[in-house]
């Protein structure tokens, strides 16, 4: 997915937009680029590659400072070359500007501008754009980007410069997201809303059918016919050190580190006098809960499974009748839904699009639809209106770690609450759980213990070769396999697969030998007995084990020698403790492997097409 950074001020340009493009190598990008207007004149540097780089070759051509923009690209139209990286320049150099996102008819907009007389330089879509602006240009740019509106198909998030227009950046959306910012004569654009926190917290989401004009005294912002209207900051509450690796190897690492302090923040203002309460953040109403028949969990990914998880927990209460589905194939199935369906809508980014479609189905069909997202006023936040924002920060690492446990504590207590609500939770029950997730964060960072990740770091070194993974569990101790392989396929792209240990025997039993070694996740007061009796069987084909084991499980050690202990902790609570010691297998496998663990291969930390 592509990153856009604009900036206008009397800064050093070109280095603010090389640090706010760094800012956005999360994302996974194939070549960058930056332009920056100064004395009337675009001054352009691409490269196929890393932004380290593009950041020695823009310093070779001593770029003088303006105001400027710079982008990531993802190929989608056209091969990985120089020349189709952005920024796009018009061929009468007037006119500059980088996309994220498709255009549709950029075919025929090309054709019909080529039988004008204009050349084409790219195999881009985005050049369609570019050249279009240029040919309608006649020294409005809000003029000629309204004419562009109406003449492109697609999605977009442009943001466009005029070598004409000093200090002016203007920005336009529909389907693709760019924040905007400004603060003491400076403004800002950029794709995540993270790269802009060094200067403010103060932003602007830009909205479908939207443009804005970014200069040094403020931004103004007008719909697709130009006409101007207000609109009201949001206020981001991360900070810029969030957003920094510190001197941890890799942002995921720091990531899985941080867990502690996310689920403690996540809980804060939630529970008191071991009683869950949500009523600051639901209006919801015995009888409006009482109503809702059905709970759909809707989400993608490890989404998903923070959803299966919490469905597993919320099945032990008793009478919810819950589905969880992805997000990708509920929009497609005949899934009742309507006014006595309560629709909850996981996404991380809050941007995912099959997430958003979903839950506009939903809406569209009567039922009452509540979004739990990291990222307030995200696009489904607003689309949807009620909201559980979990507090664990921004998060770069793609492979998510932390928004996960964020997101099983929020639907835990988001569980409890509904069924509180309902007339359905024994207060013996909340008492414990409450007093199970109070004691969590400690938990965790015993599990974040330089013995515990050093022991994990030796069993991935003993089989960093394997050729592929089962994890297995059962019960409650099963949706957590499903997220673990999750980790390891997308950071070390070994092939894993989660079974329940008694379904293995229907057919993937086939596949075990000492080449695909079993993650067998036993806690002790979670079907044990049963679990180890699949496990024995599953030992006798060959394949290796490493056992997940409550602390001071000591008969675990006649089975293996790979064991990773978790501490005692409620059986509804068990995806707490097995989150980190799979997300540090994963990641130490993959360390092993070598592989880009923040970026891995072909995937996006938000996908939204
Ligand atoms: C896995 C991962 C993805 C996301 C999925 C949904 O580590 O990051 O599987 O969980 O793409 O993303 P969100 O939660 O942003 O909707």
């Amino acid at each position: 997915m592509c990153g856009i950074m604009g900036y206008v001020g009397d800064k050093n340009t070109t280095a603010i937009i090389l640090d706010g493009l760094a800012k956005h190598e999360h994302r996974t990008y194939d070549s960058a680029g930056i332009a920056v207007i100064a004395d009337g004149k675009i001054h352009e540097t691409r490269t196929i590659g890393r932004i380290s780089k593009l950041a020695k070759k823009v310093k070779e051509e001593h770029f003088s400072n303006g105001f400027g923009i710079g982008h990531t690209r993802c190929a989608t139209h056209g091969e990985v070359t120089e020349n189709n990286a952005h920024p796009h320049i018009s061929s009468d150099n007037k006119v500059v500007l980088v996309h994220n996102g498709i255009i549709d008819n950029a075919q025929e907009i090309r054709t019909d501008l080529e039988a004008k007389g204009i050349t084409f330089h790219t195999e881009t879509d985005t050049e369609s754009a570019v050249q279009y602006l240029a040919y309608v240009y006649e020294g409005d740019p809000k003029e000629a980007i309204t004419k562009l509106t109406k003449r492109i198909r697609g999605s977009y998030a442009l943001v466009i410069m005029f070598s004409d227009k000093k200090d002016e950046i203007w920005t336009a959306s529909k389907g693709s997201s760019i924040v905007v910012g400004h603060t003491n004569k400076e403004g800002f654009c950029a794709s995540d809303p993270s790269a802009l926190l060094e200067f403010t917290n103060d932003i602007w989401f830009m909205d479908d059918n939207e443009l804005a004009l970014i200069n040094k005294d403020g931004c103004k912002f007008f719909d697709f016919d130009g006409v101007e209207h207000f609109k009201e900051t949001m206020h981001l509450d991360w900070n810029a050190t969030m957003a920094n690796r510190g001197n941890y190897a890799h942002y995921m690492l720091k990531e899985i580190h941080e867990q502690p302090h996310t689920v403690a923040q996540t809980l804060l203002g939630r529970v008191a006098d071991n009683k869950v309460d949500l009523s600051n953040d639901l209006d919801w109403t015995p009888e409006q809960a009482k109503g809702w028949k059905r709970i759909h969990f809707v989400a993608c990914g490890t989404s998903h499974y923070a959803t299966v998880s919490a469905a597993h927990i919320m099945e032990t209460f008793g009478t919810f009748d819950i589905r969880t589905e992805i997000a990708s194939e509920y929009s497609y199935r005949n899934i009742p839904i309507g006014p006595d369906t309560l629709a909850i809508f996981v996404t991380q980014s809050g941007e995912t699009s099959d997430t958003l479609l979903a839950a506009r189905l939903a809406k569209s069909k009567g039922a009452k639809c509540l979004v739990i997202t990291n990222v307030r006023d995200s696009t489904i936040h607003r689309e949807v209106g009620d909201a559980l924002i979990t507090p664990a920060g921004p998060e770069i690492g793609v492979a998510a770690t932390k928004t996960y446990t964020a997101q099983l504590t929020m639907l835990v207590l988001l569980g409890m609450y509904l069924a509180k609500l309902r007339g359905n939770l024994k207060e013996e029950t909340e008492i414990r759980l409450i007093e199970g997730l109070t004691s969590m964060p400690a938990k965790l960072a015993s599990l974040l213990e330089q013995e515990q990740e050093e022991n994990i770091e030796k069993i991935a070194r003993n089989f960093a070769d394997a050729k592929g993974f089962f994890y297995m569990g059962r019960s409650l101790a099963y949706p957590p396999c499903l997220e673990g392989a999750l980790k390891l396929k997308e950071i070390s792209y070994l092939l894993a697969e989660a079974y329940p240990a008694g379904e293995m025997k229907h057919g993937p039993i086939a596949l075990l030998d000492k080449d695909h070694p079993i993650i067998a996740l036993v806690p002790k007061n979670i079907l044990w007995e049963k679990t180890m009796s699949n496990i024995e069987e599953y030992m006798e084909k060959g394949s290796p084990i490493i056992a997940v084991a409550t602390v001071e499980d000591e008969e675990i050690s006649r089975y293996t020698k790979n064991i990773i202990y978790t501490p005692e902790t409620e059986p509804e609570l068990f995806s707490f403790v097995a989150a980190i010691p799979l997300q540090l297998f994963a990641y130490y496998i993959a360390r092993q492997r070598g592989c880009d663990i923040d970026m891995p291969r072909n995937l996006v930390k938000a996908v939204t097409v």
